[in-house]
């Protein structure tokens, strides 16, 4: 017995040696040290040995089955260490070779001031909402108590799609759309494209308008200036010089628009401001009691005010553009400027 077992060490050792993958280790294993393994087997007929030598075969199969066990532990080290390498291998990068350029785009002005405007209303309490691009004659115009052949119209030269169908003039539709939908209070911001056929270096057929509404009990004029002045500071600077002048707006009553004391010439005019040292950036107003009317307001209980503000116009001041063309050319060496 004794040499048998000598002879399945023996054996044993040498598939060991043999054995690189991991599959081949652990099959050796099973083999031998297994609960029918061969090493199991022999302990298993330790009754066959004669008495005299139990101990001494006892003895030697644990040492057997130790020096196996080490040697199966040495030999999955190994063969996993020799896989990391491997793969290490494989992967193996150049440092030594030139990178790879990477191209990174830039956030268009225009909607950088767009976030920066967004982020300021948010803290106000404003959310953001929005609304199509084509619109309903009913919600661009009518609704804004403006009728049809109705001179306002002329205040905002129009692509028509179909008789009842336009490109957005301006972003107050969605004012109307959201009365509809929720009661108050309201508190909303909605950022968009806007069209009109106006073209010169101050307009152009596309632009961007942000629509504010704010909608509640006892809301006043002085709640409209406070918050307008709060967030132009915090656009331009606590130095900023603002005008209210007062306007008009079918929509609104009364109606104020916000000029900025132009940032081109510093107010001595030039063909920017058309001469006047002002550029006007926002219409705005208490929200007219027909527009609550023709959403299901009760105007009797709650007022609010609204403005819609040009973006262009916004980033213009606060870059010190001159030309709002240059927003829409994608001229590379104006847009890698901010
Ligand atoms: C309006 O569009 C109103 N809906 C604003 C409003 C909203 C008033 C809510 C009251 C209550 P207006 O046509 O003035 O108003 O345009 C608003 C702003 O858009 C202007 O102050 C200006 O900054 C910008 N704007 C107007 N037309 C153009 C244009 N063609 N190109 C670039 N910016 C323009
Ligand atoms: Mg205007």
């Amino acid at each position: 017995m004794i040499s048998e077992l000598q002879q399945l060490e023996k054996e044993a050792l040498a598939e060991l040696a043999a054995a690189t993958l991991e599959e081949q280790i652990l099959a050796v294993r099973t083999k031998y040290l297994g609960r029918k393994g061969l090493l199991t087997g022999l302990l298993r007929n330790i009754a066959q040995v004669p008495d005299t030598e139990k101990p001494l075969f006892g003895k030697r199969c644990n040492e057997v089955k130790d020096i196996l066990n080490a040697r199966i532990e040495k030999a999955l080290e190994l063969q996993s260490s020799r896989k990391k390498d491997e793969v290490l291998q494989k992967e193996k990068i150049d440092v030594t070779l030139p990178g790879r350029f990477v191209a990174y785009g830039r956030i268009h002005p225009v909607i950088q001031v767009r976030r920066e405007i967004c982020a300021i209303f948010a803290s106000f309490g404003f959310s953001v909402v929005e609304g199509p691009e084509v619109e309903l004659d009913y919600y661009n115009f009518e609704a804004l108590n403006i009728p049809k052949d109705h001179p306002a119209r002329d205040m905002q030269d129009t692509f028509y799609i179909e008789e009842n169908i336009v490109l957005r003039t301006h972003t107050s539709p969605v004012q109307v759309r959201i009365m509809e939908k929720v009661k108050p209070p309201v508190r909303i911001l909605s950022p968009g494209r806007v069209y009109r056929p106006d073209s010169d270096i101050s307009h152009t057929p596309m632009f961007h308008q942000m629509e504010g509404l704010l909608v509640d009990k006892g809301v006043s004029l002085a709640d409209l200036k406070g918050i307008l002045t709060a967030f132009l500071k915090k656009v331009f600077g606590d130095k900023t010089t603002l005008r209210f002048r007062p306007s008009f707006f079918p929509f609104t009553e009364p109606s104020a628009e916000v000029d900025i004391c132009c940032v081109i010439c510093g107010g001595r005019g030039c063909r920017v401001c058309g001469q006047s040292g002002w550029l006007e950036i926002l219409g705005s107003g208490m929200v007219d009691p027909a527009v609550f009317e023709n959403v299901g307001y009760d105007p009797e209980t709650y007022s609010g005010f609204a403005f819609g503000l040009g973006l262009e116009r916004i980033a213009m001041l606060k870059y010190g553009i001159s030309d709002i063309r240059l927003f829409f050319e994608n001229d590379m060496r104006f847009l890698k400027q901010f």
